[in-house]
């Protein structure tokens, strides 16, 4: 898609635009590439974040996605931020100093989580497992009863390191019979993978806008929970910029944000949740997504190759891919870009041994299928040599 502007200094454009000019097939962990429609509609001209019809597009969008989310009880937070702001936020405004929350650790993002509680003067309680694995509802169950004090419970809905994807659902439901507060961080899963936060209990699920709704980076969405509010109204030293009240104060009286959004991002989202109803709803763009990683697995697993995902936890969004001995995760990416495509490289404690294939944002199943063609070559060579 070319966009059409009178540029006075139509060199300085050029000069960047030959280095940031699209070059690959993106299958990337995050910044995804965008739908048309996003880019087309982030070009507009900008104006005042306290006119009307930004005030407009702001309830609009909040509205959309309580209905995406499923959370009619819930309000809808949008942070200027990307999705880490929710994890300083969730923790600033609900825990008290010294208090603990127990983190689910799942691979590189429930570290950072846990990593963010400690940061804040709270108390991390670490509960990790092994790369590839998953969350076990009966082993979070006996960790809440052997550490009643916790305020609250982090899980990575979705980790992108490891293509992992919790049993949110049924998680959930341990965290609620122990009446502990439940943050999610669905940023590899919000748009991929199914939320209903009100039937499963959530308190505070987050995302960022550039992985799965296929928007570029700027933008933090969430869905937060009335009981949230009224503990964080109490809570001393909560900060500013990420204060919840004052954020669902603003969404209330002023339409919008405490500080400057990032307009684009959200009329990219906007318009995103636009091209869900219009393709027919939730539910069938959950299934794209389906499809998406399945057909991706399939090929892979007909390459002879392994997942790190246990069976049965496998992500929508994001597929990671141990190689065989004497392969580097890292030589599978590079010999891709070289073909025309960008995977991700392995993340983490599993950098060397995996390399992961997203399948987030904008693409079609013609894309995938030529990926794969690629993806079988490049292993044949480097198996090979
Ligand atoms: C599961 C998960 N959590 C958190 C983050 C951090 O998100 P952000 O970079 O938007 O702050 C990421 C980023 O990749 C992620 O995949």
């Amino acid at each position: 898609m070319e966009l059409k502007f009178d540029m006075e200094y139509e060199d300085a454009y050029k000069e960047l635009y030959e280095i940031v000019k699209p070059k690959y097939k993106l299958f990337t962990a995050g910044p995804v590439a965008c739908f048309p429609e996003v880019l087309a509609i982030m070009s507009v001209q900008m104006f005042s974040h306290r006119s009307d019809e930004y005030k407009q597009v702001h309830v609009d969008t909040l509205e959309r996605l309580k209905g995406f989310l499923e959370a009619d009880n819930g309000e809808i937070i949008l942070f200027p931020s990307s999705g880490s702001g929710f994890m300083e936020s969730a923790v600033r405004n609900t825990v008290p100093r010294g208090g603990k929350v127990l983190v689910t650790i799942i691979g590189a993002f429930g570290k950072r989580f846990a990593d963010v509680v400690d940061a804040n003067g709270r108390k991390a309680v670490r509960m990790e497992y092994e790369p590839g694995k998953a969350v076990k509802p009966e082993e979070l169950d006996e960790m809440l009863h052997r550490y009643p004090e916790v305020e609250a419970v982090a899980i990575t809905y979705n980790e992108t390191s490891t293509g992992v994807l919790n049993p949110l659902p049924e998680l959930a439901k341990v965290v609620n019979e122990h009446d502990k507060l439940l943050f999610v961080d669905a940023v590899s899963a919000m748009g991929g993978a199914d939320i209903k936060f009100d039937e499963w209990g959530i308190d505070i699920v987050f995302a960022s806008s550039q992985k799965a709704f296929g928007v570029p980076p700027g933008l933090a969405m969430a869905a937060v929970s009335e009981r949230v509010f009224e503990i964080a109204e109490k809570m001393p030293e909560r900060g500013w910029y990420f204060d919840l009240p004052l954020y669902k104060k603003f969404n209330e009286k002023k339409k919008g944000t405490p500080s400057t959004p990032p307009m684009p991002q959200l009329f990219g989202l906007n318009v995103i949740l636009r091209v869900v109803e219009k393709m027919g709803g939730k539910e069938k763009w959950l299934d794209m997504y389906r499809k998406r990683s399945e057909m991706i697995r399939e090929g892979v697993r007909d390459m002879g190759l392994e997942f790190l995902a246990e069976p049965g936890y496998e992500s929508p969004t994001i597929t990671a891919v141990v190689v065989p001995e004497g392969i580097k995760g890292v030589d599978v990416y590079y010999k891709m870009r070289e073909r025309g495509f960008e995977l991700a490289k392995g993340y983490g404690s599993v950098a060397e041994k995996t390399f992961r294939i997203g399948n987030m944002g904008y693409m079609t199943f013609d894309d995938i299928r030529e990926m794969l063609d690629n993806l079988r070559e490049v292993m044949g060579e480097l198996t090979r040599a």
